[in-house]
């Protein structure tokens, strides 16, 4: 473990009491709602974690949550970290780092996202089960630390069984969710009629501006993940609305409690 790590791992274990997190959920803009379901242990505000960058968004509450849902010690991060914040790709993932190292053997992440599929209305639900990656970076860009492979394998990035499960659990909740291809923009400028289309034609069913970062170290540490986006607006080029940040983050929370049941359904499934 690097000497940053270990010093951020040390910071963290003094004040949780040994508790041994399982898995661990990233929650997005708007979706913050996932933490009223779980019963709190500890929280650790962002600001004092040696280490850890600080999410400058106010909506982002920014704290790491440690406590049970669904029957399983989580570790839960209100708050994430974009790369339009002027962040490194190395910060933003450096909380998937810690959280492998307290010991979560799944990663949750959830995110606000806009709908490229005109099938996919504003307001439903979208597995990820691919992504593109057009953030023009890499977390693993740099020198290897040896926790995982140099090149590491995309071919699955989105684990199968978690998502056959989720399916299963949104038919029988009778939750309309989808499945799709996310791709990843830098933002924070929201898209033009034709850079929709062409994420479209590219392969996009959703398009946002956080997770695969996330998504490719959790990757390189072997670790299984499950994401699911929240459609929050819809980006058909013939039909494009103006669409505000108040906008997505009212979609993002009407929506938020399909997701949060389809999540804990199947957290306590696992
Ligand atoms: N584009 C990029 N990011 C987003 C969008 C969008 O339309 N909606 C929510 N996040």
């Amino acid at each position: 473990m690097s000497k940053i790590l270990n010093e951020t791992i040390e910071y963290i274990n003094k004040r949780i009491d040994g508790f041994k997190p399982e898995l661990g959920i990233i929650l997005g803009t708007g979706l913050g709602g996932l933490v009223n379901e779980i019963e709190v242990a500890h929280q650790l505000m962002y600001s004092n974690i040696p280490n850890f960058p600080i999410s400058t968004l106010e909506f982002h509450s920014g704290k790491l949550i440690f406590g049970k849902l669904g029957g399983k010690r989580i570790v839960a991060m209100q708050g994430r970290l974009h790369y339009y914040e002027g962040y490194s790709m190395q910060q933003i993932t450096f909380p998937v780092k810690v959280m492998k190292a307290l010991g979560i053997q799944h990663l949750f992440v959830s995110n606000a996202a806009g709908s490229l599929n005109p099938a996919f209305k504003k307001g439903s639900l979208m597995i990820i089960n691919d992504h593109i990656n057009l953030q023009h970076d890499n977390p693993l860009r740099g020198i290897n630390d040896e926790s995982g492979p140099r090149f590491p394998d995309m071919s699955e990035p989105y684990s199968k069984s978690l998502i056959k499960m989720a399916v299963e659990i949104a038919a029988q909740e009778q939750i309309s969710c989808h499945e799709g291809v996310y791709v990843a923009v830098v933002g924070p400028s929201l898209e033009t009629k034709s850079e929709y289309n062409y994420l479209r034609i590219i392969g996009g069913d959703a398009v946002g501006m956080s997770t695969v970062p996330e998504v490719i170290v959790a990757n390189y540490l072997s670790l299984p993940v499950f994401a699911i986006s929240v459609l929050t607006d819809e980006g058909f080029p013939d039909v494009l609305k103006p669409v505000s940040i108040e906008e997505i983050i009212e979609v993002a929370n009407r929506a938020e409690p399909s997701m949060t049941k389809i999540l804990s359904a199947l957290i306590q499934k696992l």
